[in-house]
């Protein structure tokens, strides 16, 4: 079997263009929806992260604005901008890229954004919302799986789901959002015994573990979906996913590249949850 390559450049751009519609139908009632996102120091790989974000929210036509700040910044200056934004009228969301550094304590600055302009979905409010089912503001990696694979029609009630990564940004929102969903869902960590025992139940298998190609043709199952939200940079300068995509391709029923896949698809759901978040500031409900 060769495996259907999910484009997700092509679906983020679709979706985006729904989520352009509605921001044109706040637009057109004067609410004009903002982000705000802020970065500390200089990692390249963040910069370029901010940098496709804010084209992003240009392309949608909203407003959006960087705080770029030093790596020796205080934690005590970043909480005084969280604060500003937390109260500026035209900004509807506020993104902390991270990691931050070291001297910054990472949770106490996700906590201060108003709960309700946390368009990362990574403060504590929003974090509980998603494990009751009340999700307000899905994290925007696994949302934009989810809605990856509801664009590919890949059924998920019932399904095998097995999530290899347990991070707070992807691994555990992602296993939550598809146990939403009644998918039967396993997670896998670097300590998991076995991996392959787990990786090869999976009818749909999404690994996020920061390690190059390390998941192998022997780990999945013939006619998973294997989505990557890996994007490693290997010594030879290409850019690589946590799946070995030549192995797997001939193995799973679709696949995600890299570039290309993901990717694109967690700035879309930026764009989205920065629309939504200015819907319900301005009381105005999609349908309107
Ligand atoms: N760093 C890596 N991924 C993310 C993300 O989704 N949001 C933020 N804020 N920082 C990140």
């Amino acid at each position: 079997m060769t495996a259907t390559i999910i484009d997700g450049k092509k679906i983020s751009e679709i979706v985006r263009e729904e989520w352009k519609e509605r921001a044109d139908k706040l637009k057109a009632k004067g609410v004009l929806p903002g982000l705000a996102v802020i970065i500390v120091g200089d990692n390249p790989a963040s910069k370029l992260y901010v940098n496709n974000k804010i084209k992003a929210c240009h392309d949608v036509g909203l407003h959006s604005e960087v705080h770029d700040l030093p790596e020796d910044i205080s934690e005590k200056m970043l909480l005084k901008l969280i604060d500003e934004l937390n109260q500026a009228k035209k900004i509807n969301g506020i993104l902390v890229q991270l990691p931050l550094p070291k001297h910054i304590d990472e949770n106490k600055v996700l906590e201060a954004i108003k709960q309700d302009k946390d368009v990362d979905g990574f403060h504590l409010y929003n974090v509980g919302a998603l494990m009751t089912g009340n999700t307000v503001f899905p994290p925007c990696t696994p949302f934009g799986v989810m809605r990856m694979l509801s664009y590919c029609d890949v059924p998920i009630a019932g399904q095998n789901a097995v999530v290899v990564g347990r991070s707070n940004i992807v691994g555990k929102p992602m296993a939550m959002l598809l146990l939403q969903e009644d998918a039967t869902v396993t997670i896998c960590t670097s300590k998991t015994k076995d991996l392959i025992s787990h990786t090869k139940q999976a009818d749909i298998l999404v690994v996020a573990t920061g390690r190059p190609e390390m998941v192998k043709a022997e780990h999945v199952k013939e006619g998973a979906v294997v989505i990557d939200v890996g994007i490693n940079r290997l010594e030879s300068g290409k850019l690589a996913g946590d799946v070995d995509f030549d192995e797997v391709k001939e193995v799973a029923s679709m696949i995600t590249p890299v570039p290309g896949g993901v990717g694109p698809m967690t700035i879309t759901m930026l764009v989205a949850n920065t629309v939504m978040a200015a819907e319900r500031d301005s009381g105005n409900s999609p349908s309107d």
